[in-house]
């Protein structure tokens, strides 16, 4: 049995679905800069120009939640539709528009960002469905990348006031919040592999840049909401942070027991260790760095894996409840940082490299290897490790790439394993799970994979005008377990 206040939700992001790269006077963002500038970095130079239409479509969408009976969509926010420049000092007001707000009874004068955000917002709330808002989903301005990204210092005060902006143009209606969505994928993938936006390389430095800057945005922001906003909107708010289950690959090996605490300090630890345990990095992770400069003769002054500063609001504690990505699994062992590496990176910072088990059938994409049981292995250790906090599962997905099958059993299979994994890890685990995401409800552009590869709920045809959107038969049996779920979790009619 799910609590009865269990969020069954799925989610998207801007750049995924919206399309309307530059409608009403939206601002380049560098996802829009990527695609048309480096078109090689994407699989088919796909972009997101167009994506789903959901700016136009998202009445479409609406639909699409309602079919499926959720209780909570989870949406993202594009900073550069809201303020085209990334900051308040240009809100993006050239496209007027009034808008009516029947609870308050207030006619406003708002920029047409701010009435797509408020008309989608609102239509959920007009048919019951709770949003869950991402502030920030891989999507920074252009204007802002040109001033330094998120390797400037500057971008915890910017991300600050445009999150403060959000609060409190949104946040009388949303009451779960999501600051930045996986900051290691965003400071790993876009800032050491260059394979996301925007498209650096500069190994072991950057991304430890990037992720300091994303923790330091977060907690500014999180500060921000529990002085200003908070005793008003009553609401939540947490960064969403990704990670596999690991395991050792020799369950007898020490050594491999070692290289799977590295695996996880690298990607879970980075970012909820300092939030939740000591208000700085994992030990292990600092350590692991440090190590490698100096064997690398880079020296440690300064640090590779920056300090924070004792004259800033503190990281720890700067999260409402525990936002969870998980998609799969790896059982580790060392690897990459030994004596013939000569590349400073964060390979060879990590030193472990992560295996699939041979008995985990590989999906759609490559990296997907399908281990449903890692979820419930994590959310026990996330429990154990981070004072046991309210978790919500606010990803988790199947791809599919290749022929499409509108009768997806896999993925079908995916679903109802996991979620029976998430039943346990309440029931018998005792963690607080507060709710589920799928990723996605739509299918939709993904990242460098272009529209190869489909995690929807509803099938999108690409190629349509109107990108018809159609159920796949994941998307009903999803519906299905939410249905029963909910109607187990109303009360018993007293007569
Ligand atoms: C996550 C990301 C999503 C989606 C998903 C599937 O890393 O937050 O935007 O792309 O992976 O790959």
């Amino acid at each position: 049995m799910f609590p009865h206040d269990f969020a069954w939700g799925a989610a998207t992001a801007a750049y995924q679905v919206e399309g309307g790269w530059d409608a009403d006077h939206k601002g380049e963002s560098i996802w829009d800069a990527f695609c048309h500038r480096e078109p090689s970095g994407v699989l088919g130079g796909h972009s997101g120009d167009v994506a789903c239409d959901s700016y136009r479509l998202w009445e479409q969408d609406l639909r699409c939640v309602r079919d499926l009976g959720l209780t909570h969509y989870r949406l993202s926010l594009s900073w550069s539709r809201l303020l085209p420049h990334g900051t308040t000092d240009h809100v993006n007001q050239t496209g007027l528009w009034y808008y009516y707000t029947p609870h308050n009874n207030v006619l406003r004068l708002c920029s047409t960002g701010v009435r797509y955000y408020n008309q989608v917002i609102n239509g959920l709330i007009a048919c019951n469905v709770a949003p869950m808002v991402t502030l920030y989903h891989f999507d920074l301005p252009q204007a802002l990348q040109e001033r330094g990204g998120w390797q400037s210092p500057h971008v915890a005060t910017l991300f600050d006031a445009y999150a403060r902006f959000c609060f409190q143009t949104f946040g009388d209606r949303v009451k779960l919040w999501i600051t930045i969505n996986e900051p290691y994928v965003c400071a790993k993938l876009g800032h050491e592999d260059a394979v996301h936006a925007p498209g650096i390389r500069q190994p072991g430095v950057a991304a430890y840049l990037a992720g300091h800057n994303m923790l330091r945005a977060h907690a500014a922001a999180w500060h921000s909401y529990d002085a200003i906003y908070r005793s008003k909107q009553g609401g939540l708010v947490s960064m969403a942070i990704n990670s596999d289950w690991a395991e050792p690959l020799d369950p007898e090996s020490t050594e491999d027991a070692a290289a799977t605490e590295r695996y996880l300090a690298f990607t879970l630890g980075w970012f909820a260790w300092p939030v939740f345990v000591t208000g700085d990095y994992p030990e292990v992770m600092r350590a692991a760095v440090d190590r490698q400069s100096e064997r690398l003769g880079r020296g440690n002054s300064p640090p590779r894996l920056p300090r924070f500063s004792k004259d800033e609001p503190g990281i720890l504690g700067t999260a409402d409840f525990f936002a969870l990505n998980y998609y799969t699994s790896r059982k580790v062992r060392p690897g990459g940082g030994r004596g013939g590496e000569t590349l400073l990176g964060m390979k060879t910072d990590l030193d472990a490299e992560g295996v699939v088990d041979p008995s985990w059938p590989v999906c759609g994409v490559p990296w997907l290897a399908v281990a449903p049981y890692g979820l419930r292995k994590l959310l026990k250790y996330i429990k154990a490790t981070f004072n046991h906090p309210a978790v919500y599962v606010t990803e988790n997905g199947f791809a599919q790439m290749g022929p499409v099958l509108m009768d997806d059993i896999q993925r079908c299979g995916y679903y109802q394993d996991t979620i029976v994994e998430v039943a346990k890890a309440i029931e018998e685990d005792g963690v607080n799970v507060r709710g589920y995401f799928a990723w996605s409800l739509l299918d939709n552009f993904e990242w460098s994979d272009g529209y190869s590869v489909r995690f929807g709920l509803f099938h999108v045809d690409f190629s349509a005008g109107e990108r018809t959107r159609t159920m796949y038969r994941s998307g009903r049996e999803y519906a299905q377990i939410i249905s029963k779920h909910r109607s187990r979790a109303q009360p018993e009619n007293p007569s």
